[in-house]
Order: C-alpha cells, then sequence, then structure tokens
C-alpha cells in the first residue's frame, strides 16, 4: 500500500481471524501501526491544534508519557518540524526510549517523585518547561477530545472490512480508544456490546487504587475525562499475573507478539468467543507490539523478582457488583444493559 508519508501511513491496519474455539473473534492489530496505536491520536491532536491556530509551524510540542502516546507524538511532532519534547520517569523502557532519541526528540526525565509520587513530579516538570517555552502545545490526552475523536478512522475501517461488530473489546487507559471507536459505531450499530478491559487497583471502574501496579497502558489512578461510562456495558479486571500469562498464551497461541493489554484484551475475547451465541462479530483493538516489554512481561527473572507466581490466577471470570473489591480476572455489567442472548446461548438446548 503505498502512502506519500509516515502520517499518512498511520492506521489502515489489518483485521485478523483469531484461531479460537466458538464464535468469530477478531484482533484489530493497531500494534501493526508506525508506532502503535496512539499514532492515531497524536495525528488528531497535532492536526487538529495546527488547524485552530494552538499550534504554530515550528513552535514546540511537549508531552508527558513513557508510552505509545509519546512515540505517537515524536512521530507526528517531528515530521511536522516541530520540535518535541518528552517528559518522563526513570521506569520509561530502554526501547522506548532508544526510539524517541532516534527521532530527535529531547527526553526530559525526573529525577525523583514529588507529593503524588511520579505522575506529580512530571506535571511540575511539564509545567516549568511550558514556562521556558513560549507558544508551546500539550495534547493532554485525557482529557482533549480529540484523542477519542481519532477513532473514528478505526471504526470506518472495522465496518469496512466486517460490515457488521456485534462487541467490542478494548483496554481502558485514558479511554480515547475504546470510547471513540464504540460512539463512533454506535451511530450505525446501536446495539453494538463495548467491553472495556482494565487492571486490578485501577480507579476507572470503582475499584480502590493499588500503588505498584505492574501493567503499563491501561488503569489509572485517576479517572479520566475521556472515559465515557455511558458507552461502557462490561467491565473484566485481570491481575497483573493474569494479564502477563495471557500476553504470552496469545504470542504461543496466536503468533501475535504484543504488549500486556494486548493479552488482557485476548484473555476477555477467548472467554467472549465461548459464551456469545454462534455468528457474534467480537473485535479486540491490540494496542502495541511486544518489543518493549522484553525484559518484562516476556523476562522470567522479571516474574520471579516481582513474585508474580504466588498471585491467583482464574482460568474463567467470576462477576461480581460493581462495588466488591477484586484481586484477580471479574467482571461486572456496570450500566443498565444485559447480554440477553448470551444467557440464551448458555442455556442447554
Ligand atoms: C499499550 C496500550 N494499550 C492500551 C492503552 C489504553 O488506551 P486508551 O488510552 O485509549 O484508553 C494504552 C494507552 O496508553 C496503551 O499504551
Amino acid at each position: 500500500m503505498l502512502h506519500q508519508d509516515m502520517i499518512a501511513a498511520i492506521g489502515h491496519t489489518p483485521l485478523v481471524r483469531l484461531a479460537l474455539p466458538g464464535t468469530g473473534a477478531y484482533a484489530k492489530l493497531e500494534l501493526q501501526n508506525p508506532f502503535a496505536m496512539k499514532d492515531r491520536v497524536a495525528r488528531q491532536v497535532v492536526l487538529a491544534a495546527r488547524e485552530s491556530g494552538e499550534l504554530l509551524p515550528g513552535a514546540p510540542i511537549v508531552e508527558s508519557s513513557s508510552g505509545t502516546m509519546a512515540l505517537g507524538v515524536a512521530l507526528v511532532g517531528t515530521a511536522l518540524g516541530h520540535p518535541v519534547h518528552i517528559v518522563t520517569d526513570p521506569r520509561i523502557d530502554p526501547i522506548t526510549l532508544t526510539k524517541l532519541r532516534a527521532l530527535g526528540c529531547f527526553v526530559h526525565i525526573v529525577e525523583r517523585m514529588t507529593a503524588q509520587g511520579w505522575q506529580s513530579a512530571r506535571l511540575e516538570r511539564l509545567a516549568e518547561l511550558r514556562a521556558t517555552l513560549p507558544g508551546s502545545f500539550w495534547p493532554q490526552q485525557y482529557s482533549n477530545p480529540d484523542n477519542p475523536r481519532a477513532y473514528r478512522t478505526l471504526a470506518e475501517e472495522l465496518i469496512a472490512d466486517l460490515g457488521h461488530v456485534d462487541v467490542l473489546v478494548g483496554a481502558v487507559g485514558s479511554g480515547g480508544s475504546l470510547c471513540g471507536t464504540a460512539k463512533a459505531l454506535r451511530e450505525s450499530l446501536p446495539e453494538l456490546w463495548t467491553v472495556g478491559v482494565d487492571c486490578v487497583g485501577s480507579v476507572i471502574f470503582g475499584q480502590p487504587d493499588r500503588p505498584g501496579r505492574l501493567q503499563g497502558g491501561l488503569g489509572n489512578s485517576l479517572v479520566p475525562a475521556n472515559v465515557d461510562h455511558s458507552v461502557i456495558d462490561e467491565v473484566h479486571w485481570l491481575n497483573d499475573r493474569e494479564a502477563f500469562e495471557s500476553t504470552l498464551a496469545l504470542a504461543a497461541e496466536q503468533q501475535i507478539f504484543g504488549g500486556n493489554t494486548s493479552g488482557s484484551v485476548y484473555r476477555v475475547l477467548s472467554h467472549l468467543a465461548a459464551v456469545e451465541p454462534p455468528g457474534t462479530k467480537i473485535v479486540a483493538i491490540m494496542a502495541d507490539r511486544g518489543d518493549r516489554y522484553a525484559a518484562t512481561v516476556y523476562d522470567e527473572t522479571h516474574w520471579l523478582e516481582k513474585e508474580l507466581h504466588r498471585l491467583p490466577a482464574a482460568g474463567a471470570p467470576v462477576e461480581v457488583p460493581a462495588s466488591e473489591t477484586v484481586h484477580g480476572w471479574s467482571y461486572c455489567f456496570p450500566g443498565s444493559r444485559r447480554r440477553e442472548s448470551r444467557c440464551a446461548a448458555a442455556l442447554p438446548s
């Protein structure tokens, strides 16, 4: 497929039918973007800011991220001739750091935590930096409506490929990808069932905050403005061991080398494929490649150091009331909708 530049090469990702028992299960390989899923967000946010005049030609872009958003902003920002400043902390993985520097970004690594840990240290550094960089633009993925808006293209690709989607599964961090894709799909598919995947110890769906979570990309200690709870019908939580084991299973069973959020959505997708009625089309969004996780998720030494084998690992999820604190794979229906077709499919014929 010919593209005139790297920005045009964002999106148009493969949709792959997975070898899973049960109904039609598909992986949307956002990990096949030039860097990862957030390339779409960076393109939308940066182009909209240039269009509105908030970002002038040649002005700096400043973002706090150590993952996919940093890479997307690095790609789009530098391609359009903006100096890109990324504020991060010492937990950044070496592969992302190498990629950011190779693209010519200025990477600012804060040295110590402040009152609210690394997050506040990064935001304080970002504010200091912006004071020295007049005209700088801050994408703010957690609240910028151009984040969910970026996924209209993803929804259009799914419709073009499948014609119809019954169930959409995605990890929730800022909320942009799952809520943005679901809202765009519901314009033509109002019955779409939306399943969010989070980690144990994240507050997004009302669980108590548990610092020290090992899973990256999903979960949060605050509820981001871009999480639109009204479009999410079902929520699953996995603990660190379950998420990492599922990531290894995704590679071994489906030949997809992904990050831990792809592993978690794969676990939930496999479960849904087994309990949904025949003919249901289920799509899971797989956000990034596994290379950044070589020394963690995929490394036995890391497993031993973090004593991951000591955590419980469930073979199937347990339904819990939305208010119950969870420790392993669990799910709930946070809204008023119920999946009647699934109940019917589970009844003996
Ligand atoms: C690897 C990965 N997966 C999933 C997510 C969650 O996506 P969103 O922020 O759109 O909720 C992110 C977010 O940064 C991510 O980096």
